[in-house]
């Protein structure tokens, strides 16, 4: 375990949210001034906050939600945690490409998706490294799928911890808390200007929940921020998943699992005694942007195609067609358009190299194309590339 910001302000948490070390953090922050200056004068200062790079074997925003689930998973005797998601899941992905570091045997419960080369890499690295990989006709059958490997942990006497999509809950939430201090820790050390907004793609809503608060809590502390960025979270699943309701409500379902570890309300935090945010402060942070998506989640989009070649070119993190092409997007348009600055992208796909797909690993670990036998959809889905 090791010292994250979410930690280190909020010492009650320690105990009660342990996290697992999966990732190297805080991840940099650097400025594009190639992209600034391609969009002309008047252009405000543009940033990214890399967490692409968040970890080694494999980054992006779904490394910090893990770190708390896998805890969680361990804390409560789990040998197993199950990710649940689209064929080509970052989140599944990751989990498979972790779990076995800090003990956990990773599976997948995963549902069709629209074609794309990311998501065929992310599918045939988790059928590969992955342990009891299950694929699902439709996402509606997940509740079957869920009961189906309830029944098969009696049967062999295992305990699994399954996740969410996403890993959206409360406690999931808290890694991207964390993560908002950690930027603001950034801010106040004068790593970066402090921004007006922060842009990031919203999928589960996990991940904008978490920074909503965050921002908030941190501004109120008065650290690196008096007012928080504004969280402008750009939609890569469609309403209501990802209604800005939705998402405000997570944010305070997390700050009500603070208050009741001790973080908020009453009691004291490192730098004084802190209230949980209303609702109405949090609706007011939070601006959702549902134009880019498309013609829905996971297809590809000619502005996301065009955000990912200017990044490309003028010195941004590599995106991806799914989640970061299309807030890569919003945010060149909101750079445009933006009377103020600075403006900070969230890159949150990784950018790590993937290990390869159907070959063992060093460790011996890692299954070849004939357990694509029991998995006809996804073979299917791989062979459509
Ligand atoms: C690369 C990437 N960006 C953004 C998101 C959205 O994050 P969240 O699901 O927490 O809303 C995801 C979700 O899977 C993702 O994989």
């Amino acid at each position: 375990m090791s010292e994250r910001a979410l930690h280190v302000h909020f010492p009650s948490l320690v105990r009660a949210v342990p996290m697992a070390t999966l990732g190297a953090f805080p991840t940099p922050v650097m400025p594009l001034p190639g992209l600034r200056e391609r969009l002309g004068a008047g252009t405000p200062e543009l940033w990214v906050k890399r967490d692409d790079q968040s970890a080694v074997a494999y980054g992006g925003n779904k490394v910090r939600t893990l770190e708390v689930l896998f805890a969680e998973a361990l804390a409560q005797g789990a040998t197993r945690i199950v990710s649940t998601g689209a064929f080509g899941s970052n989140h599944a992905a990751a989990t498979v490409l972790h779990a076995r570091r800090v003990g956990l045997e990773p599976g997948a419960l995963l549902f069709p998706q629209p074609q794309s080369a990311a998501a065929r890499e992310n599918l045939a690295v988790t059928v590969t490294h992955g342990a009891r990989v299950e694929e699902l006709p439709h996402w509606s059958f997940l509740p079957y799928g869920l009961a189906r490997a309830h029944l098969l942990d009696k049967q062999r006497r295992e305990r699994s911890y399954v996740m969410v999509p996403g890993g959206a809950t409360p406690l999931g939430a808290l890694g991207y808390v964390s993560a908002a201090f950690e930027l603001a820790g950034q801010v106040a050390r004068g790593e970066l200007p402090a921004p007006r907004a922060v842009v990031l793609a919203v999928g589960s809503t996990c991940t904008t929940a978490g920074l909503l608060l965050g921002f908030t809590l941190a501004a109120r502390l008065g650290l690196g921020f008096r007012v928080p960025p504004r969280v402008v979270a750009v939609r890569v699943t469609p309403w209501p998943v990802t209604s800005h309701a939705r998402i405000v409500q997570l944010a305070l379902r997390a700050a009500e699992l603070m208050e009741r570890y001790g973080a908020l309300g009453s009691a004291q935090g490192s730098t004084g005694s802190l209230s949980a945010p209303g609702r109405a402060e949090l609706e007011a942070g939070l601006h959702v942007d549902g134009r880019y998506l498309g013609l829905g989640y996971g297809r590809v989009t000619p502005g996301g195609l065009d955000a990912i070649a200017r990044f490309t070119l003028d010195g941004g993190p590599p995106l991806d067609t799914g989640y970061s092409g299309k807030s890569g997007a919003a945010f060149l348009d909101l750079a445009r358009d933006a009377a103020e600055g600075p403006l900070l992208f969230w890159a949150t796909k990784s950018s790590a190299a993937l290990p390869p797909a159907f070959e063992a690993g060093p460790s011996g670990l890692g299954r070849d194309r004939s357990v694509l036998r029991d998995l006809p959809r996804m073979r299917a889905f791989l062979e459509a590339g």
